[in-house]
């Protein structure tokens, strides 16, 4: 029997390499860095399945030119980089990652949260630089983060991960969502369900996002919701880096009419090295690591191979986005 081609587009560790290639004929873009477009297109041209990352754009064109597909299994919860209902109308279903990720990338949430607000980066570099010359009562106060209120603006997964760890912190949490939890569950999970955005920015001392990107999060957040924020705000960013108007928020953080930021992610990732924004002593930025945990980044693999295999055969992915590109 011949098995089904599948490109990979990047080594995800070999538990998983070695689960797909039991049943497929396998390649792996072998590289550090993605592969270019026109690679990727040249190899999707015979492919059954495709292994993907966020950077891979699987667009209309794509799409298109790959008669064979059948799977795009993404090594990711977001799936921004597809063009879902492209792929639906040509029966080809998509597979993510969710569940795994949703603790590790809370944690990162708050480890931003806390770094941001206690200087923790820049009070490192001012050690190294042999600033430190004495204890000084005024030598790079932050703000408090125990009894501080937190506004969440998404509480799916992540969100309520990160409202449990501040409760940790006897935070009072509010959240913004589409969806308002009842009130056992509010009251279960400690939150305060805000129905306008400007409401949460206005009374929060930290806003984090968690929001997916869709046309209606693009710039959620820009020069009119930093002018509502606290000037001791604190802003953190780990879903993507569109749905924050970096500009406005450097040309914010510049006239420190916030706290500061904490950022795992920006509009165009890599950020460049000589972005303005990373002049800032004000803002910390990861690069998009908040799922990089050993064993998280392991279960990914396993699910998102799982997700390839069965829609290789013909069957609805067990994380699959678009369930009806199956349905006749
Ligand atoms: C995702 O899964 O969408 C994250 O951004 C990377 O883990």
């Amino acid at each position: 029997m011949i098995k089904p081609k599948v490109f990979v587009t990047r080594f995800i560790g070999q538990e998983a390499i070695d689960k797909i290639s039991q049943d497929t004929t396998i390649e792996v873009w072998p590289e550090e860095l993605p592969p270019p477009y026109e690679v990727l297109l040249e190899k999707s041209k015979d492919s059954e399945g495709l292994l993907t990352l966020l950077s891979d754009k699987i667009d209309a064109n794509l799409i298109n030119s790959a008669p064979k597909l059948k799977v795009v299994s993404n090594y990711a919860v977001g799936y921004d980089n597809i063009d879902i209902t492209e792929a639906t109308k040509h029966h080809i279903v998509i597979g993510n990652t969710p569940g795994v990720l949703t603790g590790t990338t809370a944690d990162l949430a708050f480890a931003l949260l806390m770094a941001a607000a206690r200087r923790v980066v820049e009070a490192d570099k001012y050690t190294r630089k042999g600033q430190w010359k004495t204890w000084g009562p005024q030598v790079l106060l932050g703000q408090d983060i125990h009894n501080a209120t937190l506004g969440i603006i998404g509480l799916g997964r992540i969100g309520a991960e990160m409202a449990k760890r501040a409760r940790g912190f006897n935070m009072r949490v509010l959240y913004h969502d589409k969806i308002k939890l009842n009130e056992v569950e509010e009251k279960q999970l400690g939150v305060e369900y805000v129905s306008e955005l400007k409401e949460l920015l206005s009374n929060a001392d930290f806003i984090s996002v968690h929001v997916p990107l869709v046309e209606q999060t693009y710039h959620l957040i820009g020069v009119n919701e930093f002018a509502m924020m606290k000037p001791t705000a604190v802003l953190i960013n780990t879903s993507r880096g569109t749905v924050v108007d970096q500009k406005a928020l450097y040309d914010t953080l510049k006239a420190k009419r916030i706290f500061a930021a904490g950022l795992d992610v920006t509009e165009i990732e890599p950020i460049s090295p000589d972005d303005p924004l990373l002049t800032l002593d004000n803002v910390i930025i990861t690069p998009h690591i908040a799922s990089g945990s050993f064993t998280t980044r392991k279960n990914m693999a396993i699910m998102a191979a799982e997700n390839l295999l069965t829609g290789l055969n013909g069957d609805i992915p067990p994380n699959c986005v678009n369930p009806d590109a199956l349905r006749k």
